[in-house]
């Protein structure tokens, strides 16, 4: 096999978002597993101001097994620089910046990917050239879009969705539309603006009557991590939940709520890796402790077990694997995505597609790896099977012609 030049892969984490600690979780996970033999690694932290930094020093002390041992997530102590890489590198790095314009070719080497052709894509960050970023960024300025631009302008192949799918799958309202225009089966929900709610409470409030049953599901459009979201079980609750949803966004969400009153939605996910040809990992299943699969659940506490393979009859299967494909397609998403659905637990079992993740929580254990590991496709493989598909997707897009051709 030909001696390719290591590629060098920025990994960026922290950020901005109330997700924040979570991503140094996903990216202490990462710099342990990434394959050294094939990627030399520049670790990129962005810290709650959103200040880059950089430390080559953090990255020596990694190699060497270092002091970062990932807690456990339930601890939430991630952001303690003894806790994990990447906290490090925020209290200890140096200011760096992305510069929003490509890299001028000239200075850029021609490196290769397991044989695969010459790649073009080069972003200079502090003095040093990258290839390729993963972003392993959740929430706002991560996943929204907004960092996926300023990689656009940069020239740079990155990991995951780009712009438009990003955007598209942080907005569960945006995100709806696609899904019903795909005619994938979604709960009946009505959207409202906070400055709708703000003025004519009352109107809004017998906009979601008439068309809801309780319990139905407030929320922000755009946010994650179950930020802001409550279950209304009657009209008294729903003012307060509209109220604080309203802090989160200008667009709210509300939502049937499916299982009902007695029951709760059975939550099934799915992994879904590729560009063009996206494949679904099996179904995995979460068993919330709480009433609901809230941020405390999600992050706190132990009461929360996957299952996977989901306990599912062939047909229910094949049915949510496809529709995790065609929820991907239908956003336009590339890279990864964890596809997230609501079933009834009982009676008709009508199944319900959620929403996407396309920057899901990506630790070892986390369920998106978790998913593909059950698969067949190890965490190691699959951090570069991610950047494989970063390089084919900026390659495919470098076809693109820009300007009418004199
Ligand atoms: N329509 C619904 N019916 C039943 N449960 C829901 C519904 N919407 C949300 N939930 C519950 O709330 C959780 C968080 O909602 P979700 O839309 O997934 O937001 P987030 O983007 O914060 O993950 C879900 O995992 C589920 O437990
Ligand atoms: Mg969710």
């Amino acid at each position: 096999m030909q001696m390719a030049k290591k590629l060098r892969v920025g990994i960026l984490f922290g950020g901005r978002s109330g997700e924040h600690e979570v991503s140094l979780l996903s990216a202490a996970s990462i710099l342990k597993a990434i394959d050294r033999r094939k990627f030399d690694v520049v670790p990129i932290g962005i810290n709650k101001s959103g200040h880059w930094l950089v430390s080559g020093a953090a990255q020596g002390l990694l190699e060497n097994g270092g002091p970062a041992k990932p807690e456990a997530p339930k601890k939430l102590r991630a952001g303690d620089p003894a806790a994990t890489p990447g906290a490090r590198v925020l209290a200890e790095g140096q200011p760096t910046l992305l510069a929003p314009e490509p890299e001028e070719p000239a200075k850029a080497a021609a490196l290769s990917l397991a044989g695969s052709s010459a790649i073009d894509s080069h972003a200079a960050l502090g003095g040093q050239s990258l290839d390729v970023v993963f972003p392993v960024l959740h929430g706002t300025f991560g996943e929204d879009g907004t960092i996926q631009g300023l990689f656009e302008l940069a020239g740079i192949a990155y990991v995951g969705s780009g712009v438009l799918g990003s955007s598209a799958g942080m907005d569960k309202d945006v995100m709806k539309r696609l899904f019903a225009n795909a005619r994938l089966p979604i709960v009946k929900h009505v959207t409202l603006l906070r400055a709708e709610w703000e003025k004519s409470p009352r109107k809004c409030i017998a906009q979601v009557e008439a068309a809801l049953k309780y319990p139905v599901f407030v929320k922000p459009a755009n946010l994650g991590s179950s930020v802001g979201i409550s279950k209304v079980h009657n009209r008294k609750e729903l003012a307060p939940a509209l109220t604080l949803a309203a802090k989160y966004d200008r667009k709210l969400v509300i939502e049937a709520g499916v299982g009902g009153k007695k029951s709760k939605a059975r939550e099934l996910e799915v992994g879904v890796l590729g560009n063009d040809d996206p494949q679904a990992s099996v179904v995995g299943e979460i068993v919330p402790g709480k009433e609901f699969y809230d941020y405390e659940a999600k992050y706190l506490c132990e009461g929360s077990v996957p299952v996977i393979p989901a306990k599912l009859t062939r047909a229910e299967t094949k049915l949510i694997r496809d529709m995790a494909v065609a929820a991907f397609k239908a956003c336009d998403l590339s890279g990864l995505a964890r596809v997230d659905f609501l079933m009834e637990p009982d009676g008709k079992r009508r199944i319900f597609l959620n929403e996407v993740n396309t920057l899901p929580g990506f630790t070892q254990i986390s369920m998106y790896p978790k998913l593909w590991e059950a698969t067949g496709i190890k965490y190691k493989d699959l951090i570069t099977r991610l950047i494989e598909l970063a390089l084919e997707r900026h390659a495919e897009k470098g076809r693109t012609t820009y300007s009418r051709e004199e």
